[in-house]
C-alpha cells in the first residue's frame, strides 16, 4: 500500500492489476486496508488525478469486486442514472415510459445525497412500495411489467460504499475520475447493456460548471465505450428547479400528473427526450424494436414528438400503475395520488415581493431549504417527512406581480410555513427585466461517436 500510495503521490500511473489489487485489499473481510492509508490515496488522486485508462481500470475492478447482476435472460435491458439535482423525479416517470415503449429497464436508484432528492426516499412515499428487493423478486417484477428499481444491496460494489464514505469525510469528493469511476461501477454492476446518463450542470447540481459537468459525461461515454456498454449523456440545465414539485410526495404527484398528461412543460420535455435516447441506446445494442408499440411512425423515424403523442395515450401510466402494485404499492395511486400520499397539514402561499420577471433561482438553497424542513437528511439516522416540500408557481423569466404567489408551502406546522415563505422569497430573485437569455434544458448530448469525432 505504501508504494501504491507513492507512485500516486508521485504523479505516476497505476496498472490495472494494482487497481485491482488496491480494490480487492479495500474490501477484504478479514483485514481491509486502514481508512488513513486509503484516505491517503483519495487526496494524493485529487492532486495528480488519474488517467483516462486508470479509471476505467478503477471502474472495472470496483464493479467486479461484488455481485453482478445478469437479465441476458430476460433481454436487453437499459438503465438511466441522473447526476442529481432539485425536484429531479425524472426516473419516476421516465421509466415506465421506457417499458410502455417496449424496452426493460432495470435499475439499482439511490437515496437522497446533500441538498438533492433520492429516487428511492420519492418512492417510498407512496405506501408499501418496497425498494429492498432480492435479485428473483426484481427478476420477476422486470419480466412481467418491463421495469423494476430497487435499493443497491451492500454486496453490490461494495468498494464504493467503503471509498465514497471517506471521500465524504476528506474533501475528496469532487475529482471527476473517482466520480466517473463510483457512478459507472454501479452501472456496470446493475448489469444494464445501455445506459442513459443525465448529466446536471448548474446552480443546483454538484457539478456547477458546464466545463467540470461535460468533461464528466465525457469520461462516463469513453468508460462505456471501453467496457463494452453503449452510454449517451445528456447534459441537462439545473439553473431552477426541475418542473414545480421539490419534496418527496409532491414529486410523486407531479410524475404520475406527467404520465396523465398534466406535466409541467421542461420536465415533460426532459422525459420524452431522455426516452428517445434510451430507445437510441436500446437499438444500438442489438434491442428488437420490430414489435414496439409505437403507433405514429415506425420504429426508424421515431421521434421526439411521436414519443409526446405516446405518453398522452396513457399507456405509460398502465404501466407505472402495474409497476406500483408489483413493488408492494396500491395501484390506484396512478388515478388518486392525494387518497394515498401524505399531505401536509399547512399549505400556504409564498408571495412575490416585488413585481417584475423572475431572473434567478438559487437552486441549490431551495434543496437544501426542502432538506431542511425533513424532505431530506443531515445525519442517516433522520427520518424523512414525505409530505413537506415546494411546489413553485413560476420559471425563469416569468413576469410576477407583487403579491402574486410564486410558490405553495407544503409544511409540517405553522412556524416552519412562515420561516420558509420568508426564505423562500430571498432564494427567488425578481428583477426589472426579463432575462434575456434563458438557459436550454438540454444543452447538449455526448455519444461515444460524438467524442471520437
Ligand atoms: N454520485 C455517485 O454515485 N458517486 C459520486 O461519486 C458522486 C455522485
Amino acid at each position: 500500500m505504501l508504494e501504491f500510495i507513492a507512485t500516486k503521490k508521485y504523479g505516476g500511473s497505476h496498472t490495472p492489476e494494482a487497481l485491482d489489487a488496491f480494490i480487492a485489499a479495500l474490501i477484504a473481510s478479514d483485514s481491509p486496508l486502514p481508512d488513513y492509508q486509503v484516505a491517503a490515496w483519495l487526496m494524493a488522486v485529487c492532486w495528480r488525478d488519474l488517467n483516462f485508462d486508470e479509471t476505467a481500470a478503477l471502474t472495472l475492478a470496483m464493479a467486479a469486486h461484488g455481485r453482478t447482476c445478469d437479465w441476458s435472460d430476460v433481454g436487453i435491458v437499459v438503465d438511466k442514472h441522473s447526476t442529481g439535482g432539485v425536484g429531479d423525479k425524472t426516473t419516476i416517470a421516465l421509466a415506465p415510459l421506457v417499458a410502455a415503449l417496449g424496452i426493460p429497464v432495470a435499475k439499482f436508484s439511490g437515496r437522497a445525497l446533500g441538498f438533492t432528492g433520492g429516487t428511492l426516499d420519492k418512492l417510498e412515499s407512496i405506501p408499501c412500495f418496497t425498494v429492498d428487493l432480492t435479485p428473483s423478486q426484481m427478476r420477476s417484477i422486470l419480466t412481467n411489467c418491463g421495469l423494476v428499481i430497487a435499493g443497491q444491496t451492500a454486496d453490490m460494489v461494495p468498494a464504493d460504499k467503503a471509498l465514497y464514505a471517506l471521500r465524504d469525510v476528506t474533501v475528496t469528493v469532487d475529482n471527476i475520475a473517482l466520480i466517473a469511476a463510483s457512478i459507472m461501477s454501479k452501472k456496470i454492476a446493475g448489469g444494464a447493456n445501455g445506459i442513459v446518463l443525465d448529466v446536471k450542470y448548474g446552480e443546483g447540481a454538484f457539478m456547477q460548471r458546464y466545463e467540470d459537468a461535460r468533461q464528466l459525461a465525457e469520461t462516463m461515454v469513453a468508460i462505456g465505450e471501453r467496457t463494452g456498454r453503449t452510454v449517451r449523456a445528456v447534459l441537462s440545465s439545473m439553473e431552477q428547479p426541475l418542473g414545480s414539485a421539490v419534496g418527496n410526495a409532491l414529486e410523486i404527484a407531479e410524475a404520475i400528473e406527467t404520465l396523465q398528461g398534466r406535466g409541467p412543460k421542461d420536465f415533460e420535455e426532459l422525459i420524452c427526450r431522455l426516452a428517445w435516447e434510451m430507445v437510441q441506446v436500446y437499438q444500438a445494442c442489438g434491442g428488437r424494436t420490430s414489435d414496439a408499440p409505437w403507433e405514429c411512425c415506425d420504429s426508424s423515424d421515431l421521434t421526439i414528438e411521436c414519443i409526446q403523442a405516446f405518453l398522452h395515450t396513457g399507456q405509460a401510466l398502465q404501466v407505472f400503475r402495474k409497476w406500483v402494485s408489483l413493488q408492494g404499492g396500491d395501484p390506484q395511486v396512478a388515478e388518486r395520488p392525494w387518497d394515498f400520499l401524505a399531505t401536509a397539514p399547512v399549505v400556504q402561499p409564498c408571495p412575490a415581493l416585488d413585481s417584475g420577471f423572475v431572473t434567478h433561482f438559487a437552486t441549490r438553497e431551495i434543496g437544501e431549504l426542502v432538506r431542511g424542513m425533513g424532505g431530506g437528511r443531515r445525519t442517516k439516522a433522520d427520518v424523512l417527512d414525505p409530505a413537506v416540500g415546494l411546489r413553485l408557481l413560476v420559471h425563469l423569466g416569468d413576469a410576477v406581480a407583487a403579491g402574486e404567489p410564486l410558490a405553495e408551502v407544503h409544511a409540517a406546522s405553522q412556524e416552519q410555513a412562515a420561516a420558509t415563505v420568508a426564505a423562500l422569497q430571498s432564494l427567488i430573485t425578481i428583477g426589472p427585466e426579463r432575462p434575456a437569455t434563458l438557459p436550454p434544458l438540454i444543452a447538449e448530448v455526448l455519444t461515444s461517436a460524438s467524442l471520437s469525432g
